[in-house]
């Protein structure tokens, strides 16, 4: 199915999603691709299969150029799956593997790594050459895609995003609310205090406060957006 089947633009759009953790990006992104019949990328996942297969190896992030050399070789592959995306890193399927305590806990570590990124950029970005394609992750509208037709800087009280969190947990006795609440805020302030590529809102992109909507009102707001967008460049 392609944007045009759904009359909401003649030219494919492309749509950056940037906030903190837990702020619902991913979630809603996948639901705006599949109102537009969009491609979903989540950038955060290919971050998190570096992660995976540096902590396997060893490979601490202190030692960038290991780090460098080793990501280069990986092959990390994004399909729609039943649930989601399914995330392949050299053909095995890491979907679960990525979402561990142990990757929440380092993958910020080497998300700060300027050849990474570089090289995690590069991908994007071919990714999106053709259009099409929701994307979320923490620079997309300020780095990866400066040109995004249609930029969205999504977040929520950094209480609600631990909640959400917490609700999502399949074993909610491994932790509590307060400790996610504490690295939540850990995390926001290692990628907003970064160097390369801060979390940091694009001044062209509309801020969502998700804290009071759900995540159908999110992504409806962000449809409606798009088709503003459509109709604005509409050649009918
Ligand atoms: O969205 P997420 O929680 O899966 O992201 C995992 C980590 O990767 C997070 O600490 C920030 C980092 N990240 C990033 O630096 N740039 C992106 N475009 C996406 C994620």
């Amino acid at each position: 199915m392609s944007g045009q089947s759904k009359g909401y633009t003649n030219c494919k759009i492309n749509i950056a999603i940037d906030g903190p953790a837990g702020a619902g990006k991913s979630t809603v992104a996948r639901m705006v691709a599949g109102a537009l019949g969009y491609i979903y990328v989540d950038t955060g996942a290919m971050y998190r299969a570096v992660t995976l297969r540096m902590l396997q190896l060893g490979i601490p992030p202190e030692d960038e150029e290991k780090v460098l050399q080793v990501a280069q070789k990986l092959v990390i592959e994004l399909q729609p799956g039943e649930f989601g995306q399914k995330v392949l890193l050299d053909g095995a399927d890491v979907t679960e593997s990525i979402r561990s305590s142990d990757i929440n806990a380092n993958v910020s570590r080497y998300a700060q790594i300027e050849g990474l990124r570089a090289l995690m950029v590069s991908l994007q970005r071919q990714m999106a050459l053709r259009k099409g394609v929701v994307m979320d992750g923490r620079d997309i509208g300020t780095t990866v895609l400066p040109d995004a037709e249609v930029k969205v800087f999504m977040t929520a009280a950094v209480e609600e995003r631990a909640r959400r969190r917490f609700q999502e947990l399949k074993n909610p006795e491994s932790t509590s609310l307060e400790k996610l609440t504490r690295d939540i805020a850990e995390r926001d302030r290692l990628d907003a205090e970064r160097e390369i590529s801060p979390l940091r809102q694009a001044e062209d992109a509309v801020l969502l406060d998700t804290t009071r909507m759900s995540i159908t009102e999110v992504s409806e707001a962000i449809v409606r957006l798009c088709k503003a967008h459509g109709m604005e460049r509409s050649v009918e």
